[in-house]
């Protein structure tokens, strides 16, 4: 498949002798896409050769044009290119297009993902949710940003070791264990799973306001854990099955799937090792009864690693598990995906890594979003200000179901139309926007199906899907005319797909792909809108648009598998 930006790239680096001192990849990230096709398909910036060569934006644009020789090879993949405002704009030949619709009618499953990540393992830490504690819609943006970019390295060739880091070891431990014996009841806990412990656990924090006692008997309490106390580690590992058996329910229907679920609690042997060598390197001082990494010669407040009562912390478990997984799978990259309040906290232990001496500290990647409010309010456990990942799905579920019911009431297997239009709903929204803006979160919009929306996608899919089905003939890739820019429009942003995902993988961004399969339910709109497919008068013509209907249906189908989103054919 051509790669336009190369061969812009390379024809440009074979002409224009001004540009001898740059690469062919060099030239070729200098290349853009124009917002505006008028603009070409690809534009050179000049602005960014005006160091280099001294001159003025539009004067390098009319050299450069000046230096082409426009030839046969040329011509093979741009019918033209001119200079307008200081750029440098490359048009593309038609008939190239047709060899992107071959392609991707060639391998539908695989068009977009490539082998770039061959040989190469990323480990990604997301999801992570706190034992016990409710899975509300802030883990739902670490899951499903997450997983996407798990999904998308995997289309990248690399191999990919999705870790579950569970919340599973802290102090919390010791308050719940107390409240547990003092006011809980197995059959309540039983019942009502993670909803009975939290509380238990908000119980505790209230009476311990008036009683600080409580505090003391929870440290005592986490300390019996840590050395292992049949009856404390029991209770420990039932409030840890049961959140597991809850938080699966919902990693289900978003299609959350973990290669390792080794929690916090793992590391708590392995963080000795961790101390004793920071002792060694001269890294801890002691400070007021803890041990600290000082880091003000990086412009950051000191990394805690030892709690003057002796425990370990959050850091040190983190520190520990960087290093097992390094050891476990020598990752090229380890990505860690949480909310952007944690950055400071992955700052610190990256840093701590890297003055252990360890040269992959560099490899470390904290991938931030921004946080979530409900109608402008934060989340709060303690105020009630949370929405539940199950009770969320359970009525985007239902609201899809009332909305079938009223307008498609016959539909087959309705129920999981219902719910694959439901959680893409919520999961879409989620992923709409850059990861690190903020997200208000306000039920009508999430559950709005108008607009650009994942239901606007999935239908767009349906229909594509629909068509192909009823088109009675096979494509034949040997006869493809395309005869009106329409067709041509929605070639070019199809054949935009496996840059999309190159970048959505570089910038760790899975909002790029989302608002690219918006780009692509347009172009394919405004085609079907003007162009008739199964009606079409001429034999080649009729061949060739279903051709495009079935490569739409293709990168729809890709793309939404990307971002944890299902693809049913009848909605
Ligand atoms: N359990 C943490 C939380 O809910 C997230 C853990 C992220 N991963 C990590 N290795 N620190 O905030």
């Amino acid at each position: 498949m051509y790669n336009y930006k190369t061969e812009a790239a390379q024809f440009l680096s074979k002409n224009a002798d001004s540009l001898n001192a740059l690469s062919v990849d060099q030239i070729s990230d200098m290349i853009e896409i124009p917002p505006d096709k008028k603009m070409g398909d690809l534009a050179l910036p000049c602005f960014k050769l005006s160091r280099i060569l001294k001159k003025a934006p539009p004067a390098i644009a009319d050299d450069l044009k000046n230096s082409l020789i426009l030839d046969s090879e040329f011509s093979k993949i741009f019918k033209n290119v001119e200079s307008i405002s200081g750029y440098l704009n490359f048009f593309i030949n038609e008939s190239t297009y047709c060899e992107t619709l071959k392609d991707i009618l060639s391998s539908p499953d695989t068009y977009g993902s490539s082998n770039t990540g061959n040989g190469k393992t990323i480990v990604i830490d997301y999801s992570s949710p706190n034992i016990a504690k409710p899975f509300h819609i802030g883990h739902l943006r670490s899951t499903v940003i997450g997983q996407s970019i798990k999904n998308i390295f995997k289309f990248s060739g690399y191999s990919c070791i999705g870790v579950n880091h569970l919340g599973d070891w802290g102090t919390q431990f010791g308050k719940l264990i107390v409240a547990y014996k003092k006011w809980g009841s197995k059959e309540d806990i039983e019942n009502r799973g993670i909803k009975a412990l939290t509380d238990i656990y908000v119980k505790f924090h209230k009476e311990a306001e008036s009683d600080p006692d409580l505090e003391n008997e929870a440290r005592q309490a986490f300390a019996k854990l840590e050395r292992h106390d049949e009856e404390y580690f029991n209770l420990w590992q039932w409030f840890v099955d049961i959140s597991i058996k809850e938080f699966k329910k919902t990693y289900q229907l978003i299609g959350a799937d973990f290669e390792s679920w080794l929690g916090e609690s793992f590391y708590f042997d392995k963080t000795e090792r961790v101390i004793n060598e920071l002792k060694s390197k001269n890294l801890l001082t002691l400070d007021d009864g803890a041990y600290i990494v000082k880091l003000d010669d990086y412009g950051m407040n000191p990394c805690l690693i030892l709690k003057s009562d002796g425990s370990t912390i959050y850091a040190t478990r983190d520190i520990a598990a960087a290093i097992y997984r390094k050891e476990t799978y020598n990752f090229d990259k380890c990505i860690y995906v949480t909310s952007a309040g944690q950055s400071l906290h992955f700052a610190q232990f990256f840093k701590v890594i890297d003055l252990m001496g360890y040269e992959w500290a560099k490899d470390l990647v904290h991938v931030p979003f921004g946080t979530v409010s409900i109608a402008g309010a934060k989340l709060s456990t303690r105020d009630g200000n949370i929405v539940l990942l199950e009770d969320l799905f359970k009525d985007a579920i239902s609201k899809t179901l009332e909305i079938i019911n009223e307008k498609n009431p016959d539909l087959e297997d309705k129920e999981n139309v219902a719910k694959a239009v439901g959680v893409g709903a919520v999961i879409f929204h989620d992923l709409s926007n850059n990861r690190i803006k903020d997200i208000n979160f306000v039920w009508d919009d999430v559950l709005s199906f108008e607009g650009n929306t994942g239901p606007y996608v999935q239908y767009t899919y349906a229909r594509c899907a629909g068509i192909t089905d009823k088109a009675d003939s096979k494509i034949d890739l040997k006869n493809l005319v395309l005869t009106n820019e329409l067709e041509c429009d929605l070639l070019r942003t199809l054949h935009e797909f496996p840059a999309k995902v190159g970048q959505a993988r570089d910038e760790l961004e899975p909002s790029i792909i989302t608002r690219y399969l918006l780009d692509v339910c347009q172009s394919f709109n405004r085609f079907y809108h003007d162009c008739p497919v199964l009606k079409a008068d001429d034999a080649n013509i009729r061949n060739t648009r279903i051709a495009l209907v079935s490569a739409t249906a293709s990168v729809l189908k890709n793309g939404l598998s990307l971002i944890c989103l299902k693809t049913p054919k009848n909605i």
